[in-house]
């Protein structure tokens, strides 16, 4: 078994990205998102054929590995797959897609998570050889988009691994000033890796070339959406932690059920404890209540209110500086008969669109019509702390 996985590990850091990239490249001339023609069939079937050839002599072992981490990653590589065979518009009901749901869906129930590929299988499930990750094409612009998605989402990690460690310890402890910058300093490069992407790609090649390897697509029966860097459990951790959002609130609720076959299985156990632990803003509240601030209680109050800073300044960026130009714009310009289908998550783009602004305003703690944020909280806590100071 172990042969025939290498294989296809193989094909996919070969063959399949020439292919996939031989096509782009014949889309990206036209300005297309997709097109036919007799010679660019004939690649999108070699990609149908060859990787089904490879898929069925795995699935054909009748075996699956037996450690997880092997099994998630062979879940990636069918999703690979089936996601350029989805954004190619080849392969239909039967062989050899069938062979490959079958796969995808023995290997996702054995982990219990979404039989495709998720945007963990990009980047920190996905090892490098001698420096080149798995990607689906070699256009620089798909580098560029994984590494800098990659980088934020190990920066946000960070942020959630500093700020997880403080209830058990109380805010007013002095170990938790190390952990507050540490998680300012974090967002802080959430900031810079999210600026840096958008400096570096181009729109049109984002939206073209590398944007519908995202969409959603099937297996078996089911259509499961598509891929996004949100997929980890930290920037709830993040949210719920500085009580930005709430555990109670039936919008959030959906965000996090909705999330949870999607994280890669060691996300899964967080994403649920999230909801859990009192959140910091509420645990200053609490300690500032009981008397005028100390001055420890100040300076961690003063490092957790930057730390809610940092966090809205770098997902206002994600809002208007990523969705906004590199989606939302190029969509007005594509022909009516692609803007279906045109989000990671399948509703309409306006929809998505107004679920990602509620969420930018919940991080940013922005009131606004129908929706009330921590905003209040917030300013009582930095009243309580300039009265004690
Ligand atoms: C060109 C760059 C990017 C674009 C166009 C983009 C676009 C989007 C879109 C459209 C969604 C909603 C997916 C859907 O439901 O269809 C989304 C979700 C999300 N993206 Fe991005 N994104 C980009 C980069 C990033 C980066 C660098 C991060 C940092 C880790 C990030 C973090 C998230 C998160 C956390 C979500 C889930 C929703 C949430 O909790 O806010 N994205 N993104």
């Amino acid at each position: 078994m172990e042969e025939v996985i290498n294989e296809l590990d193989r094909w996919l850091r070969h063959e399949f990205v020439d292919l996939n990239t031989e096509l782009e490249e014949a889309y990206f001339a036209a300005r297309s998102e997709i097109l036919d023609g007799p010679d660019l069939d004939k690649t999108k079937q070699a990609i149908l054929e060859d990787g089904g050839t490879l898929i069925a002599r795995v699935a054909g072992t009748g075996r699956i590995p037996g450690d997880a981490r092997e099994r998630y990653r062979l879940l990636g590589a069918v999703g690979f797959y089936l996601a350029a065979c989805r954004r190619h518009e080849v392969g239909a009901d039967g062989e050899p897609l069938t062979t490959a749901w079958s796969l995808a869906n023995r290997l996702g129930s054995s982990l219990g998570v979404a039989p495709r590929f998720v945007f963990a299988h990009q980047s920190i499930h996905n090892p490098a050889v001698r420096g080149t990750f798995l990607t689906f094409t070699s256009l620089p612009d798909e580098e560029v988009f994984i590494r800098g998605n990659a980088l934020a989402v190990l920066a946000y990690q960070r942020a959630a691994d500093a700020l997880r460690r403080i209830p058990p310890m109380g805010v007013s402890s002095p170990m938790a000033t190390y952990l507050f910058e540490q998680a300012r300093a974090a967002l802080d490069d959430v900031l810079r890796f999210n600026q840096a992407l958008g400096g570096e790609l181009d729109a049109d090649r984002f939206f073209l070339n590398i944007r519908p390897y995202f969409k959603t697509y099937r297996v078996g029966t089911v259509e499961y959406r598509g891929a996004n860097a949100g997929d980890f459990a930290a920037i709830n951790e993040i949210d719920l932690l500085l009580g930005l959002s709430d555990a109670t609130d039936p919008f959030y609720q959906h965000v996090l059920a909705e999330k949870y076959p999607y994280v890669p299985p060691e996300d899964q156990g967080p994403l649920r404890a999230a909801a859990l632990a009192e959140p910091l803003l509420e645990a200053f509240l609490r300690e500032a209540a009981t008397g005028p601030a100390g001055e420890r209680l100040r300076r961690n109050g003063g490092l957790f209110l930057a730390v809610c800073r940092a966090h809205a300044a770098a997902y206002t960026y994600h809002h208007h500086r990523l969705v906004k130009p590199f989606l939302e714009r190029p969509a007005e310009d594509a022909p009516q008969d692609r803007r279906e289908g045109m989000t990671a998550s399948g509703p309409p783009l306006d929809v998505v669109i107004g679920g990602l602004a509620r969420l930018s305003d919940l991080r940013a703690a922005r009131d606004r019509a129908g929706l009330a944020t921590a905003r209040a909280a917030l300013d009582r806590l930095q009243a309580l702390l300039a009265a004690g100071a």
